[in-house]
């Protein structure tokens, strides 16, 4: 596909088809657009009072007309939104074998953590040619997420996790932007992604970024400090004797919840179970783990869910709670 020069930079495995979306319908619009406004500037000129035009013959057997300006836009509508259905669900399903990097949004600024342990402020390192998945939540209000050159787009909310993925197609620099108006600087809430070479990443990775002499603490093992920190280790035993349920295995598996209920175990679960412990109790245990609500930020929680990952997924769930809300 040819690049104009009003369109951003290619950068993604989607952006191309993205595109080709985008021209064919402007194509689409200009066919039906450009007929429609010659004629009706014509036919004003032709019929204009007192021009001397045949008016006769009027047309009475409309049926063949009516069907066929019926028909085939129809078919061309429902053509397109089969395509961009198509499309949609490919950039809303991250690949299972994605690389995750979590992100908060805050006023005004984008805070990423990597499974590594690496953090970074308004500045997002990934690696060319691997999907990479981004788990996204918010500290204060609406925000979105938006990388023009990779064609993504997505609202990072507060209370809630989202998801988007891509997959970088060029090395190079590429803005970030947040594309949700949230307070007074708005405008400079934005970033840079750096695509590098894969082994130029890991380079990265391994600590060099930071300017730390020590190597990160991944986010597993930091979500493992906070949990017997904070206590939860105490009733949530691995061999399932505390007074709450054990944690191995149970990340992405449906959990049985008293009352009948059930609830797939993914982020949007575990943070809920510690922040509103009680408006999911699991099935035959007591109500008694207390709320973390003031003692854990948003970015420990992820740390909690990166360890709790690390304990075994059950059934892959992907993306349950995270229904991707339309970009605004
Ligand atoms: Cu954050 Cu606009």
């Amino acid at each position: 596909m040819g690049q104009l020069p009003l369109m951003p930079e290619q950068a993604s495995t989607v952006a191309g088809q993205v595109d080709l979306l985008y021209y064919a319908l402007i194509a689409l619009s200009l066919l039906f657009a450009l007929p429609i406004a010659g004629l009706t500037v014509y036919f004003a000129v032709k019929y204009r009072r007192g021009a001397r035009a045949d008016r006769s013959g009027q047309i009475t057997a409309t049926l063949p007309y009516e069907l066929t300006w019926t028909i085939v836009p129809t078919l061309m509508a429902l053509g397109v939104f089969v395509w961009a259905a198509t499309l949609y669900f490919r950039i809303e399903r991250p690949p299972a074998d994605a690389l995750e990097i979590y992100v908060l949004g805050r006023q005004w600024m984008w805070e990423f953590q990597h499974p590594e342990g690496q953090r970074e402020l308004a500045e997002l390192h990934v690696p060319l040619g691997r999907p990479v998945k981004l788990l996204m939540t918010s500290e204060d209000v609406i925000h979105s997420f938006y990388v023009p050159a990779f064609r993504v787009k997505q609202d990072v909310l507060p209370g809630r996790y989202t998801a988007i993925w891509f997959q970088p197609s060029k090395v190079g620099e590429y803005h970030l932007f947040c594309a949700e108006y949230c307070g007074t600087d708005h405008a400079v809430m934005g970033g840079v992604v750096y695509v590098m070479e894969p082994a130029a990443y890991q380079a990265w990775l391994g600590g060099g970024a930071a300017g730390g002499p020590q190597a990160p603490q991944t986010m597993a093992a930091a979500g493992e400090k906070l949990f017997s920190g904070l206590g939860c280790s105490g009733c949530h035993r691995m061999d399932g004797s505390g007074a709450g349920p054990s944690l191995v295995g149970v990340f992405g598996s449906p959990v049985q919840l008293q009352g009948g209920q059930s609830a797939i175990a993914d982020e949007g679960y575990v943070r809920n179970s510690i922040l509103l412990p009680q408006s999911q109790v699991v099935a035959g245990y007591q109500p008694v783990m207390p709320s973390f609500k003031g003692q854990v930020s948003e970015s420990q929680i992820l740390q909690l869910i990166a360890y709790i990952k690390s304990l075994g997924a059950g059934q892959a769930a992907p993306g349950a709670s995270q229904t991707a809300q339309p970009p605004p």
